[in-house]
């Protein structure tokens, strides 16, 4: 009956759309996004950072790389970088967001966890040539991202976002260039969230004999640990490029375990300790002392 006449069917169609958009769309946000979300540790942008997000922006970066970790665990296994999945709380600063719709490239929201080096070494090479560190990568070069960064904003930005800022931090941004910019926005993502690595992962004591002496039996597998997680800084075949040589090694077992699990964050070699479990470092390490030969 009530479909013939079209002035009650409109208003009947309307409130039962309205009822389902008010359920999804506007009363989550009395439950989410609130004061319980907040993370503490997670802290705005410094200037410099803030211009490497802009410049983030304008290049487009987000076309290709997402910054959101899904709660999948395959997403936080590949791009957590011990970090877990994201949380809304992490973006409280984020104006916009970047989470983007695309994943030509791989999710940079926890960034800064997978590359710790300090001074950006294995950014800089990358941005510059892609290639050079990734061979199969089709990410453009932005070399000519090394030129001098334009901070006539920089103050502005900062008191329109609202974000504390200290004439120190303005004055870091004499002399710098985009690439400082973009490598400093690229180290800041996610190393705010309390992590502890460490204590997630393996402990030394617990685990002091490599239980595999037979390179054949872990080879396929290390090798494929090896390519995703080790070669963009060791060299595909284990040559040695950011960091050493990885064909054959003096070092004890335990030593090159423990080399892996904790990193050494201030030369660039990061920790895996809460990315790989025990056995799989195990495997690494048989295949840096086993495996001499290029692969
Ligand atoms: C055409 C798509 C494309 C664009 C545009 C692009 N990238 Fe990428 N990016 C990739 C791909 C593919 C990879 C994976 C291979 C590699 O590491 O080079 C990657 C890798 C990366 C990585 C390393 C990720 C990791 O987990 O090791 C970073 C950091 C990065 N891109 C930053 C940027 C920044 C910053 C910009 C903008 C200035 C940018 N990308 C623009 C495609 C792109
Ligand atoms: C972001 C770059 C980067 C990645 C990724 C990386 N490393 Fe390293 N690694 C380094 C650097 C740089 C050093 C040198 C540190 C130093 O000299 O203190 C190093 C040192 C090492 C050493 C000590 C070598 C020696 O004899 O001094 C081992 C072992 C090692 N890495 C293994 C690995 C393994 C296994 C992986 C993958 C699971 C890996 N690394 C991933 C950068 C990296």
């Amino acid at each position: 009956m009530l479909e013939k006449n079209p002035v009650i069917f409109i208003i009947l169609a309307f409130v039962v759309i309205m009822v389902g958009t008010t359920v999804t769309m506007i009363a989550p946000f009395k439950w989410i996004n609130g004061p319980g979300d907040r993370i503490a540790e997670v802290k705005p942008y410094t200037p410099l950072q803030q211009e490497g997000r802009d410049i983030y922006m304008r290049e487009g970066c987000n076309n290709c790389h997402s910054q959101t970790v899904r709660t999948l665990a395959a997403d936080v296994e590949r791009y957590g970088y011990g970090g877990g999945y994201s949380r809304s709380g992490e973006f409280v600063y984020d104006r916009p967001h970047l989470w983007g719709s695309r994943r030509t490239g791989p999710d940079l929201a926890h960034i800064g966890l997978k590359y710790p080096d300090p001074k950006g070494m294995w950014h800089h090479k990358h941005m510059e040539n892609p290639q050079s560190v990734v061979p199969a990568s089709n990410m453009p070069a932005y070399a000519f991202l090394n030129a001098p960064l334009d901070t006539s904003y920089s103050e502005r930005k900062m008191k329109l976002l609202k974000f504390p800022y200290t004439q120190a931090d303005l004055d870091e941004l004499k002399g710098k260039s985009e690439m400082d910019a973009i490598i400093a926005y690229m180290r800041k993502l996610g190393t705010d969230l309390p992590v502890s690595k460490a204590s997630n992962g393996p402990k030394l004591q617990d685990v002091l004999n490599n239980p595999y002496n037979d390179l054949n039996t872990v080879k396929a597998e290390a090798l494929s640990i090896y390519a995703k997680d080790c070669a963009s800084c060791h060299g595909v075949k284990r040559e040695g490029t950011l960091g050493p040589s990885l064909k054959g090694s003096a070092r004890s077992d335990a030593d090159l375990f423990a080399i892996i699990a904790n990193g050494i964050e201030a030369n660039g070699m990061p920790a895996f300790s809460g990315m790989l479990d025990e056995r799989k470092i195990w495997k690494l390490v048989t295949l840096i002392k086993l495996g001499k030969q290029d692969d």
